[in-house]
């Protein structure tokens, strides 16, 4: 028998997602007849806009064909109204590239920063996968820690500065974040703007959970500084979260520097199209109705509320308040989470029930980081998160290693 031929180095290194890598054993769980309440993974329970169902179940093109590589024009035009609705009237369809998700965006912003070996300066804990994107484009991600008692903001200018090298090509920011839920201030975005400009970087800006902010708050986006840092700064989108669409695979990258632009075209061609059905299916975003929307924030904001009240009555449980999207990391009285969380799956049950949650050292990139801590994503209904609640309480009663 011939040996296993020998995969790349690099194939190696990509991690397994700390969100997904303990799914074999929900898997047995489950098989035994248990049930198993998904807090791991940021797919919402909410229903996706009934025009967006209408225009899957009304679809009659035959054959499905590809589509345009840089974005079916209904989509384009769809999504450029909505950045103009948001205040940003001065971008162009060309300014708007349509991805395979804000996955893909994220990807190729990476691509078109960096060459191999080249930094980008990420906040941890950071959504993990970055971590596999930074990794199949060799680049390197050099965390900045960002901690609980100050709600995960970010440190001082000169802490950020101070890790900028002759490699650095960008800082990368997720806002609101996943995997905290902290929503940067205006302050901390102009930060931000200012040290790239005096350190001639790019700006990458995840928003993917632009639209969920709480307590009154609002998302300052990267696009307010679109005008002042043009070819510096790459806005990451997508349509998964905020129109509860995350099988649709539609995202986009929004840049007004042309040689970006052009060049994340050419990737687009070389990987065809983004799915036809997909895009025209997201095209319909400009008819979802505002209350929809409203609701959905209103959801979210009173799942956030349930949980932090519920988690923080727990002994040992340290939350700082979520202030958007929908996850928060907590910390545990546990020496190890990824061992906590599998325990939950395999030895923990009551009533037949447990909960998934995700072990926290993968959104880390510093080793020994997050040992302690799981993120929890609220995408379950406020019944289901009360539940949650009750099950962490009981399992950390029972746990046989905690720390206090
Ligand atoms: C911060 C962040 N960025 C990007 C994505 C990618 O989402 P999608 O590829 O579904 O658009 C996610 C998904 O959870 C995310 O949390």
């Amino acid at each position: 028998m011939m040996k296993p031929l020998p995969v790349s180095d690099r194939l190696v290194t990509v991690p397994a997602s700390p969100i997904r890598k303990l799914v074999p054993f929900a898997d047995a769980a489950k098989k035994e007849g248990v049930k198993v309440y998904h807090f791991n993974i940021g797919d919402p329970d909410i229903e996706t806009p009934e025009v967006m169902m209408e225009a899957v179940r009304a679809w009659d093109r035959n054959p499905i064909g590809y589509a345009n590589s840089h974005g079916e024009a209904p989509l384009l035009t769809a999504l450029n109204s909505y950045y103009h609705g948001l205040g940003f009237s001065f971008l162009e369809t060309r300014d708007i590239q349509v991805t395979m998700g804000g996955s893909e965006a994220i990807s190729w912003a990476l691509f078109a920063t960096c060459d191999t070996a080249d930094e980008v300066i990420v906040f941890e804990p950071f959504y993990s996968n970055y971590n596999s994107y930074a990794i199949v484009h060799g680049v390197k991600l050099v965390p900045v820690l960002t901690t609980a008692d100050t709600g995960f903001h970010l440190p001082a200018e000169a802490e950020i500065e101070k890790m900028i090298t002759r490699k650095t090509k960008a800082i990368l920011i997720c806002t609101p974040n996943n995997p905290t839920g902290t929503v940067y201030t205006k302050e901390e975005m102009e930060m931000l703007v200012r040290i790239v400009k005096k350190h001639e970087l790019f700006l990458l800006s995840d928003e993917v959970y632009r639209e969920y902010a709480y307590d009154g708050r609002k998302q300052t986006s990267l696009l307010s500084y679109m005008e002042e840092i043009p070819d510096q700064a790459i806005m990451l989108d997508s349509l998964s979260k905020r129109y509860s669409v995350c099988g649709l695979r539609i995202g986009a990258l929004v840049s007004r520097n042309t040689e970006i632009m052009q060049g994340v075209l050419h990737i687009g061609q070389g990987r065809l199209s983004a799915g036809l059905i997909d895009q025209l299916v997201a095209a319909k975003l400009s008819e979802v109705p505002q209350p929809f929307l409203d609701a959905i924030h209103a959801e979210f904001e009173k799942r956030r509320d349930v949980l932090y009240e519920g988690l923080r009555a727990i002994p040992g449980v340290v939350i700082p308040k979520p202030e958007g999207a929908f996850y928060t990391i907590v910390g545990l009285p546990i020496d190890d989470a990824e061992h906590f969380c599998q325990w939950l799956l395999t030895d923990f049950r009551d009533n037949n029930e447990t909960f998934m949650l995700a072990p926290a050292a993968g959104f880390y990139a510093t080793p020994g980081k997050g040992k302690n801590e799981v993120r929890i994503a609220y995408v379950l209904n406020t019944v289901a998160i009360t539940r949650c609640v009750e099950l962490l309480k009981k399992a950390l009663e029972i746990y046989p290693k905690k720390t206090a």
